[in-house]
């Protein structure tokens, strides 16, 4: 493929939007190699471990496959921990035919199947700026498609498209100036009386172990030195809330995430997960003046003492319904 139509690709992949799945069988093959090519292009390695190769994007985690597990645990545990995918009161709506879900950020794609499959007459789009991490066509419900888009550029669909918009654990991924943008970008696209709900955690340990709240905290203070990211974003988001005139009746839930053994096999997968996430932050260890060795024998340490405490995180659920001032007359 010529150097000139590679990028006008990628620049047709940065400002609008490509889709997996939806079009596939519109694809020839040589369209097919210059996807595949662009995709293989578009990745790049550090410290062994394969990212997404876009300098626009903060992202901290990389885009491999221990992060595709570790985020398929963590979606497995997060459903079971608040006893299913939602909170916000739209289980009817959802049931009626023509209702439209999306999904910001869907990695896996798991929480869009799940939706899927138990809400039949619902339409669901999940978008993610990686789509090596979604899932194949036969694991795919008809009602739920995958689409990758940068939501930093903007999300892209007409205002008034959907009912029920989902944006889940992605305090790596925005700045602040981002969420604003993207928050606003996301009740355009919502629909009168649509629902928005929101799930982030913070970050703080509950019955602290000192070392492995340093560890945290150093993770805080490097994303926001190096990439501009505040990974207590659940502070903000309420505010970032009230302050969109069309979002009311707003609700803030929250539940306790146990780590450890203390707390069976979920709190030892809850534990485990969270040093995978510390383990995929590769500029942690030079940031905190140590070698990759160090650093784990360190994590190794820390968890194992951290293991022995009744740990926990507090994980919130923020959702809000969309009152336009000026309702669409169809
Ligand atoms: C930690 S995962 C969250 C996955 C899922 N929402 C959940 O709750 O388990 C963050 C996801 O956001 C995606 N992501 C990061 N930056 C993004 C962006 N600018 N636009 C779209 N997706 C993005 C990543 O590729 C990753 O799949």
């Amino acid at each position: 493929m010529s150097k000139k139509s590679k990028n006008s690709l990628i620049n047709a992949s940065k400002n609008e939007v490509w889709k997996h799945d939806l079009d596939s069988s519109n694809f020839e093959t040589n369209d097919i190699n210059e996807l595949t090519s662009l995709l293989l292009d578009s990745y790049k390695t550090y410290n062994g471990r394969q990212f997404l190769n876009d300098d626009d994007l903060n992202c901290l985690l990389p885009s491999d496959k221990i992060v595709l597990e570790r985020s398929t645990l963590s979606y497995l545990l997060m459903r079971h921990r608040w006893k299913g995918n939602f909170c916000s009161p739209v289980k009817e709506k959802l049931n009626t035919s023509g209702t439209t879900i999306l999904d910001i950020g869907c990695g896996s794609g798991l929480w869009a199947i799940d939706m899927g499959l138990n809400h039949p007459s619902s339409s669901i789009i999940a978008i993610d700026i990686d789509p090596s991490k979604f899932p194949s066509k036969d694991q795919c419900p008809p009602n739920v498609c995958f689409l990758t888009c940068n939501a930093i550029y903007g999300i892209p669909f007409p205002q008034n498209t959907f009912d029920f918009v989902n944006i889940s654990m992605m305090w790596s991924a925005f700045t602040e100036a981002q969420w604003i943008l993207i928050i606003k970008d996301l009740v355009r696209v919502l629909k009168h009386n649509g629902w928005i709900e929101f799930t982030e955690p913070d970050p703080t340990l509950r019955n602290g172990v000192k070392n492995l709240a340093w560890l945290i905290e150093c993770l805080s203070n490097a994303c926001r030195d190096i990439t501009g990211v505040n990974i207590h974003i659940y502070e903000e988001i309420p505010k970032y809330i009230r302050a969109m005139d069309e979002l009311e009746d707003f609700n803030c839930m929250h539940i306790d995430y146990p780590m450890g053994e203390w707390y069976g096999y979920f709190g030892k997968y809850a534990l485990e997960n969270l040093k995978r996430t510390l383990q995929s932050v590769v500029f942690l260890p030079k940031y905190m003046k140590m070698s990759n060795e160090e650093f784990n024998n360190l994590l190794d340490d820390y968890f194992k003492e951290a293991n022995e405490f009744k740990i926990s995180f507090t994980v919130y659920k923020y959702f809000a319904k969309k009152v336009s001032k000026n309702v669409p007359i169809i």
